[in-house]
């Protein structure tokens, strides 16, 4: 695989740009576990953006209906994703964090724009010619997604949608559905603008390939130390050289290559210290998180979340009103 790039934070990359007054919003699909690459690769990075700036975190839980089908599987993804954002610090005086189904006007938006896009202009979407290709049964919901993701944007006057570069042409879609509403009814919507943070690296697995859980080579997030100490031990070496290089790779987001340095110069070739500096290294890390997730119960997340349901709503509900004149439905 190639290099393993450095992980920076979204926020440097906005303080740069000066953007601190605008107004955030990005969502994650509920989904299974975290691994250390889902974290450092999209989980960090958002947290660290809500720190100091504001904004809506949504848990896009209609959007995992395109591939979700076991109602209990969904329920649990969607509280346990929760208590990941809490566990990894999320602010909750600058982001509300609420989900997609508890604010209908998404759906109602999404279907507004349905009806001003055309099939060619969806059927040029690469997340769902992917999807498809990789045996997704390809749904109604599954092409007019960025439709739904559009209204998830607009819907909230965004000015910044952080996402991974996967995520790039869906915020193009959303402004091109502001871009068509505003033609065809008057200036309504801002069109948005992505946040692709350029420097997030892919996290390697145990067997040096992109972390991720349909490899089975992750290092879990929430592990605990045993679990660590399993999957650090099962890191695959190169007996050829002094330094092993996934080893490595995952202890740099650990500890900066200052540190590092000169701790491989003196365990040089020994990789089995090598490895159990790197198990102490994570377990410090995520010690903390670990012990503050086990001490947020499901009812107060449910709490948190019915909160900024409410929160979140009162904002779209608003701008829906403004749609429904707009379109012709309002008498
Ligand atoms: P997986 O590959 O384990 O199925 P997902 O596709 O569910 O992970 O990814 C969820 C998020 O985590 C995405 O935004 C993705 O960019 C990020 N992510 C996943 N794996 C890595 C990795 N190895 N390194 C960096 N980021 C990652
Ligand atoms: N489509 C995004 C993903 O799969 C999740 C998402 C849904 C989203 N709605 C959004 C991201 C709105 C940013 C803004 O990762």
């Amino acid at each position: 695989m190639g290099e393993i790039l450095k992980i920076r934070s979204f926020s440097a990359i906005i303080d740069s740009m000066s953007e601190k007054k605008k107004r955030l919003l990005t969502g994650l699909q509920p989904s299974g576990a975290l691994h250390i690459g889902n974290y450092f690769g999209t989980i960090k990075p958002i947290v660290d953006l809500f720190t100091d700036h504001e904004g809506l975190l949504m848990v896009a839980d209609y959007h995992a209906l395109t591939s979700v089908r076991n109602p209990e599987e969904l329920r649990k993804s969607i509280v346990e994703n929760a208590k990941d954002y809490f566990a990894a610090g999320l602010n909750l005086d600058n982001a509300i964090l609420f989900q997609q189904s508890s604010v209908p006007e998404h759906a109602e938006l999404a279907w507004i724009f349905d009806c001003l896009v055309t099939v060619s202009f969806l059927e040029l979407g690469h997340a769902y010619k992917d999807k498809v290709a990789k045996g997704l049964e390809a749904n109604a919901g599954l092409f007019t997604y960025p439709m739904l993701m559009a209204a998830d944007i607009l819907l909230y006057d965004t000015d910044i949608v952080p996402v991974g570069e996967d995520q790039r042409q869906h915020v193009e879609y959303a402004r091109e559905a502001a871009a068509k509403f505003n033609n065809a009814y008057g200036t309504t919507f801002k069109e948005p603008q992505e946040l692709i943070s350029k420097t997030v690296g892919v996290v390697p697995g145990t067997d040096g390939q992109k972390m991720s859980k349909s490899y089975k080579n992750t290092i879990p997030l929430f592990a605990t130390r045993d679990e660590i100490q399993k999957a650090v031990m099962s890191i695959v070496t190169d007996s050829s050289g002094d330094k092993p290089e996934h080893v490595y790779a995952i202890h740099t987001l650990y500890k900066t290559d200052a540190e590092l340095t000169p701790l491989y110069e003196e365990k040089k070739g020994k990789y089995k210290d090598l490895k159990e500096a790197l198990i102490e290294d994570i377990d410090t890390y995520i010690a903390p998180m670990r012990e503050k997730r086990a001490s947020i119960s499901d009812e107060d997340v449910r709490l948190v979340l019915k909160e900024g349901g409410e929160k979140a709503r009162t904002l779209a509900s608003a701008k829906m009103a403004e749609v429904r004149k707009k379109v012709g439905v309002t008498l």
